[in-house]
């Protein structure tokens, strides 16, 4: 694959990872790009590195377009790994670069690094590459505190680094060649598994650059294809909504099951939901991607969540993705627990308080059933996912506060 452009010069070298499957636990089954970008005026910079194994990658995409000994500045716009890893051998191939970061990147690159020294820009910074100019834009916490945007005016571009990311691997750039369906579906499984908590550090970043009146034409993010024209608005109204909280009024239905008891629990329940005419997913929590599951739950309203009781207590796949919600902190979501046990129970009880202490306003009392599941108590999982399905209905579509 070859160096692209992608606007008025400003080129894609970046790479791409076929191969990654996890990404600090959010699964990845189409693996990701580690983008970075080549601006050129007089002079030329490089905006972002890429993770250190994909560094000869980067480089012959460079030499492509440039001589890496002719590139004068290095921008660092987060320090996480995937994009500072390969960093120290990147500069070593650009004698000739300084290189800039936020002031909390500047200390990260520092603590990767063994102490190596960089130069801080901020928000009142230009730099002048001779015909083009790179502006900064630090908006910490999307996704770690020193995470920055640099925008080329010049070229109307923005490179926001994680934001507006899919990890999605493809030899496509953009995302209207690889089609605005799947594209937008990846940034939203991109939003709800990784930047989901972070919706009021988000929506700020975006406001900062319409305060900023940086007009953006393309968008040109870390991982993923890049977006321009109108692809821009759609998806910056997708951001909004999920950074206000906007949700549908379907629900997600998440299970683990020991003996099937449980499963015939949660497929009764499901079609009570559906009688109330309102849409539902059902995952297996034994062979469903937890980025799916998250993904399903972003905008649904309603969340049901079952499993059996074990020594007590929950099914560890059940607590497993508790302790995934948890972090993500989903919010504006009514839910409820089901499940069978067969002597003592437990489970249900657990799960509801973990719901609970996440921010789920809980919608039914618990729905519980000894060994395998009769017709009658089948009847009343319908019936109570009826119930449940009526109160996700009638709840505000909107996050409160
Ligand atoms: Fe793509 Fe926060 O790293």
């Amino acid at each position: 694959m070859r160096a692209v452009p992608v606007s008025d010069a400003i080129w894609w070298v970046g790479a791409v990872d076929w191969g990654l499957r996890d990404f600090h636990g959010y699964e990845t089954p189409r693996g990701t790009t580690y983008n970075a970008y080549l601006v050129r005026g007089e002079r030329t910079a490089l905006v972002d590195t890429v993770k250190a194994p994909f560094v000869p990658e980067l480089l012959s995409r460079v030499r492509e377009v440039v001589d890496p000994a002719a590139i004068e500045l290095i921008v660092v716009n987060h320090v996480e790994p995937d994009h500072n890893g390969g960093l120290p051998e990147v500069m070593a191939a650009c004698p000739n670069a300084r290189v800039v970061a936020s002031r909390s990147g500047v200390a990260g690159v520092a603590e990767y690094h063994d102490g190596l020294s960089i130069g801080e820009v901020g928000a009142d910074d230009v730099i002048d590459l001779g015909g083009r100019t790179l502006r900064f834009l630090p908006v910490p916490m999307v996704h770690w505190p020193d995470s920055m945007f640099t925008f080329c005016p010049e070229a109307g571009t923005l490179m926001p680094n994680d934001a507006f990311g899919q990890h999605l691997a493809s030899s496509q750039r953009f995302a209207g060649e690889i089609g605005m369906p799947l594209a937008l579906e990846q940034l939203g499984v991109y939003y709800a598994n990784i930047l989901m908590p972070l919706g009021r550090q988000v929506s700020r970043a975006t406001e900062k650059v319409v305060e900023a009146g940086w007009d953006c034409r393309t968008v040109a993010p870390s991982h993923g294809v890049i977006w321009r024209g109108d692809e821009v608005p759609r998806v910056l109204d997708a951001y909004r909504r999920w950074t206000e909280g906007e949700t549908e009024a379907r629900v997600t239905l998440a299970f683990a099951t020991m003996w099937g008891s449980t499963r015939l629990l949660a497929e009764s329940i499901a079609d009570g939901v559906a009688a109330e005419g309102l849409p539902v997913r059902v995952f297996d929590l034994a062979d469903s991607l937890v980025s799916d599951v998250t993904f399903d739950l972003l905008e649904a309203r309603g969340f049901l969540l079952g499993g059996p009781t074990l020594h007590h207590g929950m099914l560890q796949r059940v607590a497993g993705y508790l302790q995934w919600l948890e972090g993500l902190k989903p919010a504006g979501k009514l839910a409820a627990t089901f499940g069978s046990y067969g002597w003592g129970g437990g489970a249900c009880k657990q799960t509801q308080e973990r719901l609970e202490a996440i921010g789920f306003s809980i919608a039914a009392e618990p729905y519980q059933q000894k060994y395998r599941p009769a017709a009658q108590e089948l009847a009343e999982a319908f019936e109570w996912g009826r119930v449940f399905a009526r109160a996700v209905a009638e709840a505000p579509a909107k996050a409160q506060g």
